[in-house]
Parts: C-alpha cells; sequence; structure tokens
C-alpha cells in the first residue's frame, strides 16, 4: 500500500466569472520512503493539490471530489481536530510562503517546543535538545532557539520551517519550493542536506520546484502538472531522458543546461486556457503543435504504460469503435 494515494481530485476556486478549476482530476501515489517532485508553470496548480493534499484549504478553495488517502486513513474524512493529531507528527508541510509562516511574537525555540509539547510527552531537556538537533541538521546554529523571527534572514526564516517539518521525524514531507529565498550555494546544500536525512530517516517527500537541476538530482519520479491536470508521470530520468507528453517535451527543451535558468518556453507558444471556461478536448491542444480533431474535441485520460503514465491522444490514440 501506498503512503500516500491521491485519486481523481478536484479542487475549485469560486471566482466571480465562475468556479475555476485549479485542481482538475489530479491522481498520484507515493511510496514510503519516495521523492516526488511535482513541475509546471505559473499558476497550473501545484501549490492548490499539495493544500489539498494537507487539507488545508480554505474559502474561495473547495476541494470538489476525490480521495486523499494517508498511510490507508482517509484525510477528508476527519474532523479538524483528528486533522491537527496527524500534522507535524505523520505529515508536515513547509509551503510556498514558509519565510513568513513563523509566528513573529515567539522565539524559535518556543515554536518548536510548542509543536513537541502538542504531540510529545517529551521533558523540557528533551525538547531543548531535539529542538537544537534540528536545527543543526538544517545549518542553524542552536543559540538560534532564543532568536525571533526577526533575527532572522528570509533563508534562515525557511530553514527554521523545514527544521520544523521534520522535528517530530514524520512520515511525509510536503514542501512547495522550500529553497527559493535562498541562493544556490545554499539551495543547492539544503537539497543535499534533506536528501541525506531522507535516506536516514526514510521518510517521503513531495516538491514542488521550478528548479529542473533540483528535480534531476534529486526526485526519484516527477509529475509534470498543465492547468490542473498530471499530463505526465514517470521515473525522473525516464521523463527526462524521453518526455512524451508535448507539454513536457517543451518543457524539458526549455532547461537545455539543467544548470540554467528557464528559459521562455520557445517551443510552446501561448498562454494556460481559462480555468473557468477551459476547451472542450485536451487542455493543452490550443498550444500543441500536433493538435489533431480528436485532441480539440475528447479530453484525454492519463493512461499508464509500464510506469510511465501520459495524458495525451497522440501517445495513447483514441480507440476507433
Ligand atoms: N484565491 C484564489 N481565487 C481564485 N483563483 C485562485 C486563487 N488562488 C489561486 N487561484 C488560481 O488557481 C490556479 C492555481 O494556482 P496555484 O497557486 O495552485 O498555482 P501554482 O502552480 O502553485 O503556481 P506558482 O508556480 O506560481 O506557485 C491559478 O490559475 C490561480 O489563478
Ligand atoms: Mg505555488
Amino acid at each position: 500500500m501506498s503512503l500516500l494515494h491521491v485519486h481523481d481530485l478536484y479542487v475549485e476556486y469560486e471566482t466571480p466569472a465562475g468556479p475555476a478549476r485549479a485542481v482538475n482530476g489530479v491522481s498520484l501515489d507515493l511510496d514510503r520512503g519516495e521523492f516526488l517532485a511535482i513541475v509546471g508553470e505559473s499558476g497550473c496548480g501545484k501549490s492548490t493539490l499539495l493544500f489539498a493534499i494537507a487539507q488545508l484549504l480554505s474559502y474561495p478553495a473547495r476541494m470538489t471530489g476525490g480521495v486523499v488517502q494517508f498511510d490507508g486513513l482517509d484525510l477528508t474524512a476527519l474532523k479538524p481536530e483528528e486533522l491537527r493529531r496527524h500534522r507535524w507528527r505523520d505529515v508536515s508541510v513547509v509551503m510556498q510562503s514558509a519565510m513568513n509562516a513563523l509566528n513573529p511574537t515567539l522565539s524559535i525555540g518556543a515554536q518548536l517546543a510548542d509543536v513537541c509539547r502538542a504531540h510529545t510527552e517529551w521533558d523540557d531537556r528533551q525538547i531543548a535538545d531535539r529542538s537544537a538537533e534540528v536545527l543543526s541538521m538544517v545549518s542553524i546554529d542552536p543559540a538560534h532557539l532564543k532568536s525571533y523571527p526577526f533575527q532572522l534572514s528570509g533563508g534562515m526564516r525557511q530553514r527554521a520551517m523545514i527544521a520544523m517539518a521534520l522535528l517530530l521525524e514524520p512520515k511525509l514531507v510536503i514542501m512547495d519550493e522550500p529553497t527559493s529565498a535562498l541562493d544556490v550555494v545554499a539551495q543547492r546544500s539544503l537539497m543535499r542536506q534533506i536528501h541525506a536525512l531522507r535516506e536516514r530517516l526514510g521518510f517521503s517527500v513531495l516538491f514542488v520546484t521550478h528548479d529542473m537541476s533540483v528535480v534531476s538530482h534529486f526526485s526519484d519520479r516527477l509529475a509534470v502538472m498543465y492547468a490542473g491536470e498530471v499530463v505526465e508521470l514517470g521515473s525522473t530520468r525516464a521523463v527526462f531522458d524521453d518526455p512524451q507528453h508535448p507539454y513536457s517535451v517543451g518543457l524539458m527543451d526549455a532547461f537545455p543546461s539543467l544548470l540554467g535558468d528557464l528559459k521562455p518556453l520557445t517551443g510552446i507558444p501561448g498562454n494556460p486556457p481559462s480555468l473557468v471556461e477551459p476547451p472542450p478536448g485536451c487542455l493543452f491542444a490550443p498550444r500543441c503543435p500536433n493538435a489533431t480533431d480528436a485532441c480539440r474535441t475528447t479530453r484525454p485520460e492519463l493512461l499508464s504504460d509500464d510506469s510511465r503514465s501520459v495524458r495525451c491522444h497522440l501517445v495513447h490514440p483514441l480507440e476507433v469503435p
């Protein structure tokens, strides 16, 4: 059984123009100890998907369908206080705005202690020891347990959030661009630390990033999202070496060196579709260089071949009756 099982998940934002479907039938599984990266251009629903998985959506977002199972437990059926019991202890979340997620009125040590007291029977000594340990893990001097968030740099605040996420050794760590406030050297070093900790502690990681070099170095599997859908999912190596969805092909072409920044998606001109009034067929068809009539009229399903899943009529032609 996978640690995380997401099936046919839908999330809508209520907007003046009508519901905007930001997550559109997403299914994915994450094994124990596995690192799954999610990529896709801005606005394709990555953060919304992570919020939905962590059951952290709030108005105007609403989950309108689907299954989220963690370790066999249906998270969508849990009451808020039951969810709180699992948060930090079993599943922890480092969100895109993590830099600002710390409480400005409490020291870092007090915030780590609060999480420990809510979930463990540890005494003050044990809490202090563990708090110092997790700060060291992310290369922050434990002297900063006494510091307040405003006394730390943006990168240190982000690392403090990651320390908090690892505090109780959860089974799943969900991270949304956790290294975005760091310079390239600090990013690399933090990713290496996360990687080493994962080897040692065996937790699973669900990771959103725009940095394809992070993806290629650290993720086992890769999900490519477009307009709220997963369009391709497979082992990172296979998707890099042989992307099959036309959008993944364009995305890979945008990273010629792996080390450079994202170039404009020259291979795929145009913009993502409206999430309020999406086109009838494949959501990528209006931008796809190879779209056929079937692509413009019939929504493709995410179909698997060996261990690769692709949502594209060109890869998995429609069966003509
Ligand atoms: N509060 C909101 N109300 C209406 N629509 C929203 C709201 N928040 C997000 N959306 C829409 O939902 C879609 C998905 O947004 P989301 O933040 O999940 O994308 P993302 O892939 O995380 O983007 P980024 O890479 O920029 O972080 C976007 O098209 C966005 O416009
Ligand atoms: Mg986001």
